[in-house]
């Protein structure tokens, strides 16, 4: 099973676990997730959510493969179904995040309520180096939480960035020794589930409310280009440079 669920004690727990592949995400492993959420949101004994991965891979973003073999990214596609899950959640979602957080797995942390990484944890955004363009309203919510520039940087470069940069720009919560961070999820995560549910939906409403209706918009406007994108000789030309192992030549494109 590429993505592992376990309900105990009100916490329902997401595990990305596809070791070989760097945890990189299929349209199954998608589609697995939003039905997860879907049935958390439906479930009374659900009162928080936690993604976590392994300890040396929280997941290297989208499949390659799949964003090759299967690019057209429908409203209805499984990864716009989690999306939509995820970003209109009403319960608490934790993140515990340790090794690389790519593509997907860094936009996704936006829509979460709290994140704590490990101090080996890296953060990337290569959209702009594969030839694609920022999905999932990242292109709104991360210049709320960094400012513009530290956003532009980030989205535009697609550098890997550490642990306590990401804490620094407002991404992360707090940054803890790798062997600790998923116990501290879990422990932040139990004091959530203690408390009354009415009164956490309500606060997270409060907070995100207005701002779901934006979110929505933007992952629509952003889908738009990211769907061409994808199908764009540069794409097709960064896709193949990754499994041929080497850098992409984007000179040759005007
Ligand atoms: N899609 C498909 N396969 C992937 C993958 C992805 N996003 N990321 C890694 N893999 C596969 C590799 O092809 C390799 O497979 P193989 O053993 O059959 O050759 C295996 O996972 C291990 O990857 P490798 O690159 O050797 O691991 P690493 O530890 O050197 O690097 C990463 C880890 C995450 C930094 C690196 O794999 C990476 O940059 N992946 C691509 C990330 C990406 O661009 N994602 C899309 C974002 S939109």
């Amino acid at each position: 099973m590429d993505i592992l669920t376990n309900k105990a004690n009100g916490i329902f727990t997401i595990t990305f676990n596809r070791p070989n592949k760097k945890n990189a995400i299929t349209a199954a492993m998608y589609q697995a997730m939003a039905d997860a959420l879907k049935d958390a949101e439906g479930d009374a004994e659900v009162r928080v959510i936690l993604f976590t991965g392994k300890p040396e891979i929280f997941t290297a973003g989208n499949d390659l493969e799949d964003f090759m073999n299967n690019p057209p990214r429908r409203r209805n596609s499984p990864v716009y179904q989690f999306m939509r899950n995820l970003s209109q959640a009403t319960k608490p979602i934790v993140a515990a995040v340790s090794g690389p957080a790519v593509g997907i797995g860094t936009t996704m942390l936006m829509h979460c309520d709290f994140v704590y990484a490990a101090d080996n944890a890296k953060f990337s955004m290569p959209f702009a180096k594969l030839g694609l363009c920022p999905e999932f309203s990242s292109s709104m919510l991360l210049p709320q939480i960094a400012g513009y520039q530290r956003a532009a940087e980030k989205l535009m470069l697609g550098e890997a960035f550490s642990a306590q940069e990401a804490c620094a720009m407002g991404l992360v919560n707090k940054v803890l020794p790798a062997a600790e961070v998923l116990a501290f999820a879990q422990a932040q995560a139990a004091k959530l589930a203690a408390l009354p549910t009415s009164s956490l939906r309500v606060t997270k409403r409060l907070m995100k409310g207005k701002e779901l209706a934006a979110i929505k918009a933007k992952m629509e406007e952003e889908s738009k280009f990211f769907g061409k994108l994808l199908v764009s000789k540069e794409a097709k030309e960064a896709f193949t440079a990754f499994f041929e192992k080497r850098k992409p030549d984007f000179t040759k494109f005007k």
